[in-house]
């Protein structure tokens, strides 16, 4: 770990709202800049992350210095899922093991010299995401996603504020399926509404880094294995502003 020079956790007060989303295409965006990235899916029990960067079929295996972290185009990544004999098996694992399981992740992994390690959290506040956050040393920050809807933004205030509570910074809040144009009249919807996220970061004191609009490419280049920063889509430019935002912060342009 000390190999690594930035280590960002990406969390949500709520469930399915685009964390694993994001985390692959901030990979992959740091990554065509230049940069040294690895993501560590720190979801046990729902481990995406070898999915969206189309390598599900890679395994974890035993080098001579260490487990050798699977290989996506330059994006170095562990994940339960590739230790797995079949997707379909579900890790039925209590707490315990779970955090043994990311220990080595931490601990055992053969990272090696990385400018950045993303974590990719399980949603909410609980147990769970609290155990694996303590795990890791020196962190950097958090990114938090949230959906624009109130119900969506009031839990991610309570993950604001247990970033907050463990002395992590807050790197800033990213509002993810804000809006959707049509692709018939081309006419802006806001589905879940728009524009609360950047409403809650103000109130809460933390940087808003930028919004992501609702477009079924995403999803649909996400279940190929794909990321979205490697298309010509509009959540590409949307994305490229919130990572701009984020290397100010790391100094580096
Ligand atoms: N902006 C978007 N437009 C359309 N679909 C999206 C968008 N962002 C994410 N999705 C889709 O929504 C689903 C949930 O996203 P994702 O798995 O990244 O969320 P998550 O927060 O990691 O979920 P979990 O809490 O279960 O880990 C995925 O199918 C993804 O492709
Ligand atoms: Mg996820």
């Amino acid at each position: 770990m000390a190999k690594i020079k930035h280590k960002i956790i990406i969390a949500s007060g709520k469930g399915g709202v685009g964390k694993s989303t994001v985390s692959v295409n901030l990979a992959r965006a740091l990554q065509m800049k230049g940069l040294r990235v690895g993501i560590l899916d720190g979801d046990i029990t729902g481990p995406d992350i070898p999915k969206l960067l189309g390598i599900e079929e890679a395994r974890l295996l035993q080098g001579p210095d260490g487990i050798e972290p699977a290989q996506a185009d330059g994006i170095k990544a562990a994940s339960m899922a590739l230790i797995l004999t079949s997707r379909e098996t579900p890790v039925v694992w209590r707490g315990p093991m779970k955090m043994a399981a990311i220990k080595q992740f931490i601990q055992d992994v053969n990272w090696g010299d990385l400018d950045f390690l993303l974590i990719d959290l399980p949603p909410g506040t609980s147990d769970e995401p609290l155990s694996v956050v303590q795990l890791i040393p020196e962190l950097a920050g958090a990114i938090i996603v949230t959906t624009p809807q109130e119900v969506a933004l009031l839990d991610s205030r309570k993950a604001v504020n247990m970033v907050k509570a463990m002395k992590i910074p807050v790197l800033g809040i990213v509002e993810n399926m804000s809006g959707l144009v049509c692709p018939h009249c081309g006419k802006s919807m806001s589905i879940f509404g728009a524009g609360g996220g950047r409403g809650m970061a103000e109130e809460m004191n933390v940087p808003f880094l930028g919004a992501i609009p609702i477009d079924p490419a995403v999803c649909a280049l996400g279940d190929r294995g794909r990321t979205f920063v490697q298309s010509e889509i509009p959540a590409k430019g949307s994305f490229g502003q919130i990572v701009e935002k984020l290397l100010a912060v790391f100094n580096i342009i």
